[in-house]
């Protein structure tokens, strides 16, 4: 029968203590919410005496949580243990988590002690704890590097008194996944009472191993398995969560096990996380990633068309995503236009697919990325038609003061009109054009993104623009280079807006 894995997830306590400033209150509330619809089992909501602000969060965190066990971090310290209860009080069942050093680096060099003192300490700290409730979890901080006779010895020893999850650090992410599986089975051989608890795994990713350490330690019995979404942690971070999961949805057969996570809801934790703590999520990133679902070479498009199973073992909608996305680019096949074009409701009958590829690597080796309005462009337009630009600039004034707003006056061609606008704002410069431009052209766009870069030609430095908006689900990117930022960021946003303008033409014409 296959058996369940706990989720335990630290991003609160253990992600939060590596970013470079502390989260609000409000914002972990957010994130403790994303984490309770995913149905985490365990959220560390903190290390309540380590700040007045941590403490109140976790109290915080327990009002608002539904789903999932809260559960706080505390030295095996009277006050910790005291203050992280108080923290929980208003529910009715909690878990403390306690931890103590147990390798002999730890002992002797941070804590001062011996072996026997730590045992005491240990067995005093579950005596308080278990005051308060009977879920305690304790942690043999760096277990890894632990001696595996005295990680066998203070196991059993937790485990009489009363501990009934075990968790066995890879603190500082240094084993490898044989040596750490042979941890827990050792723990399994060895220890007497071990089937009283259940065995956890910490793994930190120093050397990029978290997640193979914790799946390793599943396959050798661990059942909780800790970590965070996204993978934020002390120093190189955690096990990734989401890669857990996926791991154990996808290879289920032979890992014989499952989670009860509603693993849909991954995608959008993840955003949730990476706004909040502002990490950017590399575009290759497993599971998360831009690129983990998108297809870009002529091949593998090609393939995915004719089966997504040819080049992809989950489904994007598995982690709460639409669907696959064929990213156009110069390594594109005829294969993947004609099926992008089909997409955006166009039949091969209305454009020349031949002629369509050979204009599409011309740009697709300029530009980069093809996207859906530059392809309605390339099949439908004739080049050089000087009604491809309705929109066009005849006039920009901005005024502004320190203590006054910004007074914002644009005239616009609308093809042979001229039409104006003025606006004031507080809001500065950028956000006054943008809300201008969508004023008079009437044109309800969302400014999705957009990046400025220096790029320095000879003596001269220019502000590079890149803008992506969308409009009506559709996206529209473009760049513009001017030495002035404002003049780049306007003549860019009109680049958009004309096509815009164009697509909505190309749509009356063509569309089946
Ligand atoms: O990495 C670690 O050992 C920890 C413990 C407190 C569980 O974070
Ligand atoms: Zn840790």
């Amino acid at each position: 029968m296959k058996e369940k894995i706990i989720i335990f997830d630290t991003t609160l306590r253990d992600g939060e203590q590596s970013l470079q400033s502390s989260l609000q209150i409000k914002d972990k509330i957010k994130i403790a919410l994303a984490l309770d619809a995913m149905k985490i089992d365990i959220i560390e909501a903190g290390f309540p005496i380590s700040s007045p602000g941590d403490f109140k969060s976790v109290q915080e965190i327990c009002k608002n949580i539904k789903y999932s066990t809260i559960c706080s971090l505390a030295r095996c310290v009277k006050k910790d243990i005291q203050v992280a209860a108080k923290a929980m009080s208003k529910l009715e069942h909690f878990r403390i988590h306690l931890f103590v050093g147990t390798s002999k680096l730890h002992i002797e060099s941070k804590l001062k002690k011996n072996f026997e003192e730590i045992q005491d300490m240990a067995i005093k700290s579950i005596k308080i704890a278990k005051k308060y409730t009977d879920d305690i979890e304790f942690s043999c901080e760096d277990a890894g590097r632990t001696n595996i006779d005295e990680l066998c010895k203070i196991v059993e020893i937790l485990i009489k008194n009363g501990v009934k999850t075990i968790n066995i650090p890879d603190t500082v992410g240094y084993t490898l996944p044989n040596e750490f599986s042979q941890i827990i089975s050792n723990l399994y051989n060895r220890v007497p009472n071990i089937d009283q608890a259940i065995i956890s795994v910490h793994c930190h990713n120093d050397l990029g191993m978290a997640v193979g350490n914790s799946i390793s330690a599943i396959q050798s019995g661990a059942r909780q398995i800790e970590g965070t979404i996204t993978g934020i942690g002390e120093r190189a971070g955690n096990a990734a969560l989401e890669e857990i999961i996926m791991i154990i949805k996808t290879r289920k057969k032979l890992l014989n096990c499952f989670t009860n996570i509603k693993h849909k809801k991954i995608y959008h934790t993840s955003k949730i996380i990476s706004k909040i703590c502002n990490i950017s999520i590399p575009l290759n990133k497993s599971i998360i990633g831009k690129n983990s679902f998108s297809h870009s070479s002529g091949i593998h498009q090609d393939g995915v068309i004719k089966n997504r199973k040819n080049y992809e073992i989950m489904s994007p909608q598995d982690i709460g995503l639409k669907k696959i996305q064929l990213n156009l680019t110069s390594r594109s096949g005829r294969a993947a236009v004609k099926q992008r074009m089909k997409e955006i409701g166009y039949s091969e009958k209305n454009y020349n697919l031949k002629k369509l590829y050979k204009k599409f690597l011309k740009l697709a080796d300029k530009k980069g990325q093809i996207f859906d309005y530059d392809l309605e462009e390339l099949a439908f337009i004739k080049k050089n038609n000087k009604k491809n630009k309705y929109f066009k600039l005849k006039n920009l004034k901005i005024s502004s003061t320190v203590s006054k707003k910004t007074k914002i006056f644009i005239k616009l061609y609308f093809g042979k009109k001229i039409k104006k606008i003025k606006i004031k704002t507080k809001n500065g410069q950028i956000n006054g054009i943008y809300k201008a431009l969508k004023k008079i052209t009437k044109i309800n766009v969302l400014l999705k993104n957009f990046q400025i870069n220096s790029v320095r030609k000879g003596k001269n430095y220019f502000t590079k623009i890149k803008i992506l908006m969308k409009y009506k689900n559709k996206k529209f990117y473009e760049t513009n280079l001017n030495k002035d930022l404002t003049k780049a960021f306007v003549q860019a946003i009109i680049k958009i807006f004309n096509n815009i303008w164009k697509s909505k033409q190309i749509k009356k014409l063509y569309k089946k």
